[in-house]
């Protein structure tokens, strides 16, 4: 497995991380399988947040034995104090865990005001960072131009943005943006939810914009498998396959819209 540094953080973080979306959507019994499997295979990113149904749990459960070889990486709603509070004491409790490596503040433009302020929920993030229960901060939204603007007020050290070869509007300001102030990026919808099924040439364009990790959702032993198996072969993607995706994505863009980076089948109206 290919590892990146994410940022000024300092985190060398798997190419492939673990998106903790679809095992809420499985068994437990299973769900610890396909998360210690990812761990044999040498993925250390592992996101989740309280509101993915019992992921967190199934996560902590999975890891319990192996704590130190994780990189945790909760999402909490950021926009007042008793949000991001509620969160954070869910998402510890879940992932039976006294730290976590990397909280995202999520929150939208039109809250970000309040979520700063004096009764906001970055207060909550800054205190746990202090008493040593959160060690760094980032920001995550669906739209990166936003993210872009949140990352100017020097608050946080990484983000995770919608990203793929569909949808790409990462990179034009974020991207750049983030590396020139040293931020991690970390890519969610890395599949498009699911409907990118060329993994090995859709991960490798991820990888090949300054993204340090792209976040896969995973809810069986073979998608981990074939996903670890791209992130140990990195490779620059070939012009006739840079070609291919753009073609690929003129196409999937007549079929499918593009919601929060996620592809959606269009409505034909009748
Ligand atoms: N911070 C935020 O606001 C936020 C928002 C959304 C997501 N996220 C995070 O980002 C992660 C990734 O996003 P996502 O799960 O929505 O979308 P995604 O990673 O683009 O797609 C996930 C889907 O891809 C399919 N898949 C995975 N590996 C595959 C393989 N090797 N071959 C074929 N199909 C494969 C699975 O489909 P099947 O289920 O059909 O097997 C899975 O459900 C989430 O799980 C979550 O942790 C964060």
């Amino acid at each position: 497995m290919e590892y990146r540094l994410l940022g000024k953080t300092g985190l060398k973080v798997s190419v492939v991380g673990f998106g903790g979306i679809p095992i809420a959507q499985i068994g437990e019994d299973e769900a610890v399988k396909v998360v210690e499997k990812a761990m044999d295979l040498g993925i250390n990113l592992f996101h989740t947040s309280p509101t993915y149904g019992d992921s967190a749990s199934k996560i902590g459960k999975a890891i319990r034995e192996r704590r130190d070889e994780c990189i945790l990486n909760v999402k909490v709603f950021g926009v007042s104090r008793r949000r991001a509070e509620k969160d954070l004491e869910a998402a510890l409790r879940m992932l039976q865990t006294d730290r976590i490596e990397i909280v995202q503040f999520r929150i939208t433009r039109e809250e970000f005001k309040r979520g700063l302020g004096k009764d906001g929920g970055l207060q909550v993030l800054l205190k746990a960072q202090e008493e040593g229960v959160i060690e760094h901060i980032g920001i995550t939204d669906h739209d990166p131009n936003f993210v872009a603007d949140a990352i100017e007020t020097g608050y946080f050290s990484n983000v995770l943005v919608p990203f793929n070869y569909v949808y790409d509007e990462a990179l034009r300001r974020l991207i750049p943006l983030a590396l020139k102030l040293g931020v991690g990026v970390a890519a969610m919808k890395p599949l498009g939810r699911g409907v990118l099924t060329n993994v090995s040439e859709a991960l490798n364009y991820i990888w090949e914009h300054g993204v340090s990790t792209a976040i896969v959702g995973m809810k069986s032993v073979r998608e981990v498998e074939e996903n670890a198996q791209v992130g140990m072969r990195v490779q620059p993607l070939t012009p006739k396959q840079k070609e291919t995706l753009r073609s690929l994505a003129e196409s999937l863009l007549r079929q499918y819209e593009v919601r929060s980076g996620a592809l959606e089948p269009k409505k034909v109206s009748k």
